[in-house]
């Protein structure tokens, strides 16, 4: 018995370390040259055909270790994408709070992890894109990612990234999202990317946007220009919901730790977005935790809720 234990520990052990390898080896790659949302954008226009797909997540929050350790198991299941050689992945857009904190050196974690990606791109502003200091920040995200508000056609479809970062829209944006909803018009569908979701897809959560002015007004803006899909992060979860014939998805779940129950959403995840002529559909791909992480977090976050609801 002792020595099955042994055994046992042993294989454990192993299964650990060899989890851990893949963010270990991240922090001595190579750092590769900064990827711009505007270079991706212009990449993109020169698409033909109208059969094509994307794929979304948010949340990474590169720059700490048990992050970059789960985004790097979700993108060696990203690239595995087109193994069935049916849909060509056009980009890939992550749907804000790429950084840890938004100092420098996350975002230089960031550029290493997406590089691995083999598709272009597009990074949405998250609020702990520039947690620290405001001003000083905000520039790393110039510096690393580009753009934080652009537009772009891809096969028939427009694409809208909005920065809301901070929790509002101004006037000013307000007027420069409809415009880009006016010519979005001329294409078969409309796509939006914004960090905050403008309706809390948890009512559980503390997350309550609804009460702010900027919501209810944007989704009157998505509802009458018939934008197909809103996604967003920031809530560390997977939720779909539809207002006024607009979808909106959060897909928050691309590395950082996720407290809500797995049941309510609460698990590791990105979105692969098919599109094909007037349809579009799309799927969220569980991921499981790296084995480290499962071991140390979201086995008890399971065992937590498991009891808590044998109990209540
Ligand atoms: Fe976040």
């Amino acid at each position: 018995m002792k020595r099955f234990k042994k055994i046992f520990l042993l294989i454990i052990s192993a299964a650990v370390i060899y989890s851990l390898v893949p963010v270990v080896t991240l922090y001595f790659m190579k750092e590769p040259a900064p990827y711009m949302n505007e270079k991706t954008a212009e990449k993109l226009s020169h698409n033909k055909g109208d059969y094509f797909g994307f794929i979304v997540f948010g949340d990474c929050h590169s720059g700490f270790m048990f992050n970059d350790s789960a985004t790097l198991k979700l993108i060696r299941q990203i690239d595995r994408e087109d193994r069935f050689k049916k849909l060509p992945i056009d980009f890939v857009v992550v749907a804000g709070d790429a950084t840890f904190r938004g100092s420098e050196w996350e975002h230089r974690i960031y550029n290493k992890t997406r590089s691995l990606i083999k598709w272009p791109i597009l990074t949405a502003m998250g609020n702990h894109d520039d947690d620290d200091d405001k001003g000083e920040t905000t520039k790393y995200f110039k510096k690393y990612i580009g753009a934080k508000e652009l537009s772009f056609a891809n096969r028939g479809s427009y694409f809208i990234i909005i920065d809301n970062a901070a929790g509002d829209i101004s006037e000013e944006c307000f007027s420069a999202i409809e415009e880009e909803l006016k010519k979005s018009l001329a294409y078969k569908h409309r796509f939006i990317i914004a960090h905050k979701s403008p309706m809390s897809p948890y009512q559980q959560s503390w997350y309550r946007p609804e009460l702010s002015p900027w919501s209810y007004r944007f989704m009157k803006l998505c509802e009458r220009y018939k934008v197909d899909i809103v996604f967003c992060g920031h809530e560390h979860m997977f939720k779909e919901s539809v207002f006024g014939g607009v979808k909106y998805i959060t897909s928050g779940g691309g590395g950082m730790i996720t407290q809500i129950p797995k049941r309510d959403g609460g698990f590791l995840h990105y979105l692969v977005v098919r599109v094909y002529g007037d349809y579009v559909d799309y799927e969220a791909r569980k991921v499981s935790p790296p084995l480290w992480e499962y071991l140390i977090y979201y086995m008890w976050k399971d065992a937590f809720y498991l009891i808590k609801d044998a109990i209540f």
